[in-house]
This record gives C-alpha cells, sequence and structure tokens, in this order.
C-alpha cells in the first residue's frame, strides 16, 4: 500500500508498483473467472483480463446481439463462451456485471453455483447495499468482493490498449477464505486499474449515485440546458450559444483541467474570464447546494435504487428508454451539436476512416479477426 495525502487527508492506495500484474497472476494462479454479462463493463474488464493472461470465460444468454459482439470478440462458444448458468458453473470468481436491474431477476440462477470457496464480485456496491429491495443474499461461505472502474467499460478498455489505466475502488463485503483481499487486489489490477482505493458497498453506491446523477451526467445537462436556453431566449443563434455552452467546455477547457486542475485552466484563461468566472462560481455553488442535499437524501434513503429497480425492470423499459433518449437528442442543443461537431477540422475525414473500417471488418471473417486483437496485445506487452 502507497501512503499518499489527498487534499486534507492521508490515504492508502494500491498502485501497480506494489502489486504489479505479475504478483496478480500468481495470486489468481488456478481460478477460473466467470465475466457474466457482455454490456459495458463485461468486455472492458473480460478482454483486459484476457489480455493480461489470466484465465477468462464469460457467461451472456444466447441468441442476443450481445452474444454475437462476444463471439466477434473471440470468445468461443462451449470452450469461453456459454449461457449463464454454466459459466458460473464454471467459475472460481463469478464476476457479476449484468446490468442492476438483470443482476436482481438473474439472482436465483447465480446463486446455486455459489458453492464453498467461490468469489463473487460485483463492480457496484447496488445489489447487496440495497438487498432489502434486491433480494441478493449470499451465502455466508463465498468471498464477496467489488472493484468500480470510475468510468465507462469502453474507456477502461481504450486507456488499457493505450497503456493507460481507469483508477477504481475496491471493497470487500465478505471475506470467507481469508483470501478476500488478495482476491481482489489482483482483479483491480488484472481488469486494468491506474489505482485502486478502498472502500465499502454502501460508500461505493451513495457516491456513484450522487456522482452520475450530479455533476457527470444528471446536473451537467441540466446546466448546459439552462444556459443554452437563455443565450437562445435573448436572441443569439444556435451555433453561438452552443459554442458557448458545450464545445468550449469539451474541446478546450475541460481536458486543461484534467491535465493541471481548475486553478491552472483558470489561469490559461483571458482576465476577464477569470474575473467573472471567480466571482460568479460561489453564487452557482450555493444555487446548487440544495440540490444535493436533496439528491443526496434521496440516494440514502433507498428511494433512487426503489426508482431504478421499479423502472428498468419493467419489460417495455428499453423501449421507453429509446425513446427518451431520442427526445434528449432531439433538443435543439443536441441538434446544433451534432452541426457543430461535424464541423470540426478533420470530422470528414474521421467519419470516412470509421465507415470504412466498420465496412471492412464486417466484411471479414470472425476467425481472422480475433488475431488483430492478440497482435493488439503483443504490441503493447512490447
Ligand atoms: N457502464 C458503466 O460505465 C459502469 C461503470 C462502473 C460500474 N458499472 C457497474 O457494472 C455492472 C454492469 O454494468 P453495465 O453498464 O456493463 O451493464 P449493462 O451494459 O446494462 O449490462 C448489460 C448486460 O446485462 C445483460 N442482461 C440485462 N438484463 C438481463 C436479463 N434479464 N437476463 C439476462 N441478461 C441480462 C445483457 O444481456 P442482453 O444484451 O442479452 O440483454 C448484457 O449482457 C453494473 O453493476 C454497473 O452498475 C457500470
Amino acid at each position: 500500500m502507497a501512503k499518499i495525502q489527498f487534499g486534507d487527508v492521508t490515504e492508502d492506495v494500491v498502485t501497480r508498483e506494489e502489486w504489479p500484474l505479475k504478483k496478480a497472476l500468481a495470486t489468481l494462479k488456478g481460478e477460473t473467472i466467470a465475466i457474466i454479462g457482455y454490456g459495458v463493463q463485461g468486455p472492458g474488464q473480460a478482454l483486459n483480463l484476457r489480455d493480461n493472461g489470466f484465465n477468462v470465460i464469460v457467461g451472456q444468454r444466447k441468441g442476443t446481439k450481445t452474444w454475437d459482439k462476444a463471439v466477434e470478440d473471440g470468445w468461443k462458444p462451449g470452450k469461453t463462451l456459454f449461457e449463464i448458468g454454466e459459466a458460473a458453473r464454471r467459475g472460481t470468481i463469478i464476476q457479476y456485471l449484468l446490468s442492476d436491474a438483470g443482476q436482481i431477476a438473474l439472482w436465483p440462477t447465480i446463486k446455486p453455483h455459489l458453492t464453498k470457496g467461490k468469489c463473487l464480485y460485483f463492480s457496484h456496491g447496488f445489489a447487496i447495499t440495497f438487498k432489502d429491495d434486491t433480494g441478493v443474499v449470499p451465502p455466508k461461505d463465498v468471498d464477496v468482493v467489488l472493484v468500480a472502474p470510475k468510468g465507462s467499460g469502453t474507456s477502461l478498455r481504450r486507456l488499457f490498449l493505450d497503456g493507460k489505466g481507469l483508477n477504481s475502488s475496491y471493497a470487500i463485503y465478505q471475506d470467507a477464505t481469508g483470501r478476500a483481499k488478495q482476491r481482489v487486489i489482483s482483479l483491480g489490477i488484472g481488469v486494468g486499474s491506474g489505482y485502486l482505493f478502498e472502500t465499502d458497498f454502501k460508500k461505493e453506491v451513495l457516491s456513484d449515485l450522487t456522482g452520475e446523477r450530479g455533476v457527470l451526467m444528471g446536473a451537467i445537462a441540466g446546466v448546459f440546458e439552462a444556459q443554452f436556453k437563455c443565450l437562445r431566449a435573448h436572441g443569439h443563434s444556435p451555433s453561438e450559444a452552443f459554442n458557448e455552452t458545450v464545445e468550449e467546455l469539451t474541446q478546450s477547457l475541460m481536458p486543461l483541467v484534467a491535465e493541471n486542475g481548475m486553478d491552472w485552466m483558470y489561469a490559461n484563461c483571458s482576465t476577464t474570464a477569470q474575473r467573472g468566472a471567480l466571482d460568479w462560481r460561489h453564487k452557482f455553488r450555493d444555487a446548487v447546494a440544495p440540490v444535493y442535499e436533496e439528491l443526496y437524501q434521496s440516494v440514502a434513503t433507498g428511494n433512487e435504487a426503489r426508482i431504478v429497480i421499479r423502472t428498468c425492470s419493467a419489460p417495455d423499459y428499453r423501449v421507453r428508454l429509446e425513446k427518451e433518449l431520442a427526445a434528449l437528442g432531439s433538443e435543439e442543443i443536441w441538434r446544433a451539436g451534432k452541426a457543430v461537431r461535424a464541423l470540426r477540422p478533420g470530422a470528414g475525414k474521421a467519419a470516412a476512416a470509421k465507415k470504412k473500417s466498420a465496412k471492412r471488418k464486417a466484411s471479414r471473417p470472425a476467425a481472422k479477426r480475433r488475431p488483430v486483437a492478440k497482435r493488439a496485445a503483443k504490441k503493447r506487452a512490447r
């Protein structure tokens, strides 16, 4: 463990230096890691683990586009790709990466395969923390752990291929074997984490649900809309309003914050911008603080979890979701965004290259596609 000062607190974190891949591989020698679900986290974690040399199989319901995607990625039916129950039977570590609603529906299929000494792994504290609503209660004689990458499975994979990594939190809910800590840290390193910081299942879910409803997704979309509408109401064109609201933020300012922090981004803007931002940030903070408190309470009382369980388990949920996303995309701000993105220098060339590569991939048999992933892994290893 490395002791690192974060703000006012010194925390223990695990980095790849103290827990190298070699140690993770040795710790999990003889284990079969069954990745259950091949949605967003599933492929990211499964492919990174496979490329890192772990023994991985995938469990996914057959006859779906997702099954076909797993085959495309090189998982072999009957060898490394199985129906969910069969993969859970074969796995000694079961990475439960179905959607949170799917985890509730499939629990009766998974539970009988959680025999003594196995390890049940989550990437979210949801199912366990809200067990009264989800019904997910693991047997006492298995390890129950969590590794939650702080980002999409797509980013986890992309960063891995670039030799980088997303940071992840880890937690232990149940240590039945005495090996839960070794197992969870090795899995965290194996899936391609940057550094790992410790949490518990409850803190993970409360911070995660607050974050995504807040500034990561909900709040940012709300603030974008409010500013865009204000500018449009005062006669500004959609192009001007979009550039001043979204494009400048994503293309210019947030990369500067990611690189060196908010003060550095401010320091690299005009004095006029700095002055206004330094004055107005307090007003925005105070305006949204009560909304954040309301949000945190709604998360902490389990209200948000119950909304997720009720709505996402409905049989017509996907159809309704598609309609909602289409409505979001058809708002003027995002229609303007589409036009702005198409005008980015090089956008035409990038779109043509993407189209060409998709066409080439589709016309090549799956068997010929698989070695490309292997070549990528070899290249990375060099
Ligand atoms: N997405 C993220 O960025 C992210 C980040 C960190 C942590 N997490 C956590 O990681 C876990 C997995 O999330 P995810 O976003 O990867 O999930 P997801 O994409 O929504 O998961 C979809 C997977 O679940 C399967 N599934 C859903 N309902 C099912 C059902 N009733 N029966 C059988 N299979 C079903 C889907 O199969 P079909 O395609 O056949 O329906 C697919 O394999 C969750 O706990 C999530 O909170 C996610």
